[in-house]
């Protein structure tokens, strides 16, 4: 049984793949790694290391040592925070990146996961029902180092068969852990404040469309990527995935279906300009035919887990 090991292990995404891998897995194969001193509670069932992916030779260390075979790289900043720190930003995106193509170029790795964003895609972009390949010119430093990665991806798997696979996230709503940054962040804010029956003040517009997806719907797509025979994986950069699109006035009315009181105003602020720039919708067709990606969250059914589950005392 291969041992993965993932990076970035205490974010919203890195939380929950954690857990599902250690449920398919056994959790003693499965080790949560994040720059963080201190294991969250959720990730204590299992092996936990702190680890900086910008200390290439003690990465390296750990996975040679340490017999990995699979990394998971989700250490990051998000769009939002890396407009704030660009440098740094394109740094910590890009060289951890490195690190770990060049351990599978060596072969220390059989695979990796390192996921891509609909950042990728720009204000030139068609923005309804986005293909796979089309005009790509990101207006971000986040979007800017998710399409260099994407370019990198597929130049070490053309080059040095390097078994790396990759999925352009949409924005990702769940309950277990926070958000960590990003221009979709608002869709996962409002129902702490609809849970406290508080008004909230949304940063975007009220049309601003964007993809969007519930949670497990983006853990099962990572572990099905990933599950997929090397030869069903055709697209090597990263694949588009479709869950659902939303404006924020659309889930607010959502969200009012439950709690017929709840106010929202519109403040944007410079996320705006990202949102603006990102596609309204995203055609997935190609996850869909290669690998048979399938999502099974809408809108109605995310907006009643999260009321269901959000738990406002994580605010504090
Ligand atoms: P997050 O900000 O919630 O988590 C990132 C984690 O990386 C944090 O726990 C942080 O402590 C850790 N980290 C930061 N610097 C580190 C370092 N130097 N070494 C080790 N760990 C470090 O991010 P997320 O939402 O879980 O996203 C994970 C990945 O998925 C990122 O690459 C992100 O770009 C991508 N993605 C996320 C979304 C989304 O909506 N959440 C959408 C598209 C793509
Ligand atoms: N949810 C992410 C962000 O807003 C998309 O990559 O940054």
């Amino acid at each position: 049984m291969s041992k993965i090991l993932i990076i970035g292990a205490c974010g919203q995404i890195g939380t929950e793949l954690v857990l599902e891998l250690r449920k398919r897995n056994g959790s003693a194969k499965v080790i949560a790694a994040d720059v963080r001193e201190n294991c969250p509670t959720v990730l204590s069932g299992g092996p936990y290391v702190k680890m900086d992916i910008l200390d290439r030779q003690a990465v390296r260390e750990y996975i040679i040592d340490n017999e990995v075979d699979e990394v998971y790289l989700l250490a990051a900043l998000l769009s939002a925070t890396a407009e704030k720190n660009p440098d740094f930003a394109w740094r910590l995106n890009m060289e951890g990146l490195f690190t770990i193509l060049d351990l599978a170029k060596e072969k220390h790795l059989k695979k990796i996961f390192w996921p891509s964003s609909i950042a990728v895609f720009g204000p030139t972009t068609p923005r309804h029902n986005t293909p796979q390949y089309t005009i790509m010119e990101p207006s971000t430093v986040y979007g800017i180092s998710k399409q260099a990665g994407e370019r990198w991806c597929e130049y070490y798997f053309n080059k040095f068969g390097v078994d790396v696979r990759s999925i352009r996230y949409p924005g990702l709503i769940s309950y277990t852990s926070l958000p960590g940054g990003g221009t979709t962040d608002y869709a996962v804010d409002i129902f702490y404040q609809a849970k406290m029956n508080k008004d909230y003040t949304c940063f975007l517009r009220d049309d601003s469309a964007l993809p969007m997806m519930y949670m497990a719907d983006a853990i099962r797509a990572t572990i099905e990527l990933m599950d997929a025979p090397a030869e069903k994986v055709r697209v090597r950069s990263a694949y588009n995935l479709s869950g659902c699109s939303f404006t924020p006035a659309e889930l607010t009315d959502a969200i009012r279906v439950h709690r017929p009181d709840f106010k929202v105003s519109y403040v944007p602020d410079f996320r705006q300009q990202i949102a603006d720039s990102w596609p309204a919708s995203i055609d997935d067709s190609a996850a869909r035919n290669d690998w048979g990606w399938k999502e099974h969250f809408g809108t109605a059914e995310m907006v009643d887990i999260m009321l269901e589950n959000v738990d406002p005392s994580k605010l504090n």
